[in-house]
């Protein structure tokens, strides 16, 4: 498929159809019900009113329930079109919620402006080697926790994703990734996980995991090796 997702939504339609297109069926709204607790669940360990960047924002639909839950959002996001969508969406939160146009791939800031930050729904649609670097720039602008979602590629998946084709159905996702490659991934953007979820396990590749940069626990690891 010949589909870019750097580009694909500058497209002031495309961004205004996104949330009715994806989660507006019996089936799309369960799933955005229960992936936005998931999220906020995965910031559990992170301060209430802490700053957190969402990128890429998109249209604010993860932001929503980090807002709700007493955060502050910062979106990043490459595309002006859907955040135009998210400011209008998240008004009400005043300015708890900013944002602006950033290619996530090139940030690298000398000094990281955000308490945590959340990497959902782009990953997979990216080439591993691209995915480093989009992460890379998320865990750039995070002090602490990094969360991702990605799909993962296990026996089980690539049986279901078959089955699937044989229906007639497109796969979601280009590029689903290994427990393997989610390691590489993680190591290489200079993250480590601290936990993992799924959602659905049976019939959602779903993954979210909880990082933390490696600075940090190399820290914690040398503050406990010095206080013995
Ligand atoms: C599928 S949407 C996901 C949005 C949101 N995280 C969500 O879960 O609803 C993917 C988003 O990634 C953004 N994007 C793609 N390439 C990007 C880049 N290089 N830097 C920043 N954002 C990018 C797109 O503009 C789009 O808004």
């Amino acid at each position: 498929m010949n589909w870019n997702p750097d580009e694909h939504y500058k497209n002031r339609q495309v961004a205004n159809e996104y949330d009715r297109r994806r989660f507006s069926s019996m089936a799309g709204r369960i799933f955005n019900y229960l992936e936005k607790r998931k999220v906020t669940r995965c910031f559990a360990s992170v301060p209430k009113d802490s700053r957190i960047a969402d990128a890429p924002c998109g249209t604010g639909r993860l932001a929503e329930p980090l807002l709700q839950a007493g955060y502050r959002v910062h979106g990043l996001d490459i595309s002006g079109e859907m955040l135009d969508v998210a400011r209008r969406r998240l008004d009400r939160f005043g300015d708890r919620f900013t944002c602006e146009v950033r290619d996530v791939k090139t940030t690298r800031p000398s000094e990281p402006q955000f308490d945590a930050a959340l990497c959902a729904r782009v990953l997979m649609h990216f080439p591993l080697e691209q995915q480093i670097e989009f992460l890379s720039g998320v865990a750039s602008v995070s002090r602490s926790t990094v969360v991702i979602n990605h799909s993962l590629d296990s026996a089980y998946q690539r049986l279901r994703r078959q089955i699937k084709r044989w229906l007639g159905h497109q796969p979601s996702v280009n590029h689903p990734i290994t427990n393997a490659q989610i390691k590489h991934l993680l190591r290489q953007s200079g993250l480590r996980q601290v936990r993992r979820y799924r959602l659905f396990s049976l019939v959602s590749e779903a993954v979210y995991i909880v990082a933390e940069p490696l600075r940090i626990s190399a820290a914690t690891r040398d503050g406990r090796i010095a206080s013995k």
